[in-house]
């Protein structure tokens, strides 16, 4: 078994925690967090936009515990660390896992700064390691089914695909903070939208062009965005919108509506588990799994890609990284 630990211990480090506790290939022997008396805390507390699962608080008590990386780095033996903290320290921690000769799943953003993600690429590729970006929805059942339509073709060709994700602004954990510490996360655009404009990037590659509009919110210029990508080439039109402008317990919701040649299918976080899809003539539903399983799917895919010594052709870094300047690119 890969033995990890995992740093930052709030609503991502939680949910990894979870999953890499399901996964056979993977030990969880330590976690890391400035505030490791708040492990037990944050176990019973409310965090996230959603709920990702629970842990067992007496499985937690038994594995490790220190306040930073340094000092685990020195005491463990580690295969991988997965890096859960604020977007404004994944640089640093991920370089120093990385020189460490660590395997990193890092979440996302990557990084605000483009040079820290080359960076840690070229760290990445010297070392002859595995870096990951966490980025979810590439591994969530409902957005590979997507995928797969567009790829197969099986409706036809797509020729408009509209993508949302809206939640409330963020008030667990260290967001708290952030509401006073203006663009650190990169705002909802580089932080909840990207997870949409890295799926588009994923499934269709860099578009030809893209006129967007913004607003501001509560943690940037950006929390809410509306935005349309064309590729000419293809004639494909991609409409991406959303925000967290909203109260914070205003339920999140995320989902996709892609009109194909032959059939137009609706997926909405509101009906988990089906995708509908439309003709002319008809209106039927097809199951898939839960978005939520994209949490368990890509830990999987993290500990495979370290057991096979392969790197993680789903979810490059370089593309990750691309995502970031796509971000940028709506501003
Ligand atoms: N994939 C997703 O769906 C998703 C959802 C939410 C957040 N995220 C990403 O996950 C990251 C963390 O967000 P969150 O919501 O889990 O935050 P959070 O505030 O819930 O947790 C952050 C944790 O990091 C700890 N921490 C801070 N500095 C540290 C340090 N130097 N060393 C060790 N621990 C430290 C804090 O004490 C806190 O427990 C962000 O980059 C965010 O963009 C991803």
């Amino acid at each position: 078994m890969k033995k990890v630990a995992v740093v930052g211990f709030g609503f991502m480090g939680m949910t990894h925690t979870l999953n890499i506790l399901k996964n056979g290939d993977l030990q969880l022997v330590a976690i890391v967090d400035k505030n490791p008396q708040s492990v037990k805390k944050n176990l019973q507390s409310k965090s996230g936009n959603f709920s990702t699962g629970e842990i067992d608080p007496e499985v937690i008590d038994n594995i490790h515990k220190y306040q930073d990386l340094t000092d685990c780095l020195q005491k463990e033996e580690l295969d991988a660390v997965f890096i859960c903290v604020h977007t404004n320290l994944h640089f640093e921690l991920a370089k120093e896992a990385l020189n460490h000769g660590k395997h990193v799943l890092l979440e996302k953003p990557m990084c605000l700064e483009l040079r820290q993600g080359e960076e840690l690429i070229s760290l990445a590729k010297e070392k002859g390691l595995i870096l990951m970006v966490a980025h979810v929805v590439r591994f969530m059942p409902p957005y590979q089914k997507l995928k797969q339509w567009i790829d197969s073709k099986e409706f036809g060709e797509l020729k408009f695909l509209s993508l949302s994700r809206f939640s409330g602004l963020p008030a667990w954990g260290q967001w708290k903070e952030k509401q006073a510490d203006f663009g650190s996360s990169g705002g909802a655009l580089f932080d909840l939208l990207i997870h949409d404009i890295d799926f588009v990037n994923y499934t269709l590659g860099k578009p030809g062009s893209i006129k967007s509009n913004y607003l501001p919110g509560a943690l940037s210029r950006h929390d809410y965005i509306n935005a349309l990508w064309s590729y000419p080439q293809h004639n494909i039109e991609v409409k991406v919108e959303g925000g967290n402008i909203f109260h914070s317990n205003f339920p999140f919701q995320a989902g996709f509506m892609a009109q194909f040649e032959q059939a137009s299918v609706l997926y909405t976080t509101f009906q988990s588990g089906i995708i509908q899809i439309a003709t002319n003539n008809e209106l039927r539903e097809t199951p898939v799994g839960d978005a939520g399983e994209g949490f368990y799917n890509e830990v999987a895919y993290f500990a495979l890609c370290i057991n096979n010594n392969q790197q993680p052709l789903e979810c490059m870094p370089g593309s990750s990284l691309e995502t970031v300047q796509l971000c940028y690119n709506h501003l």
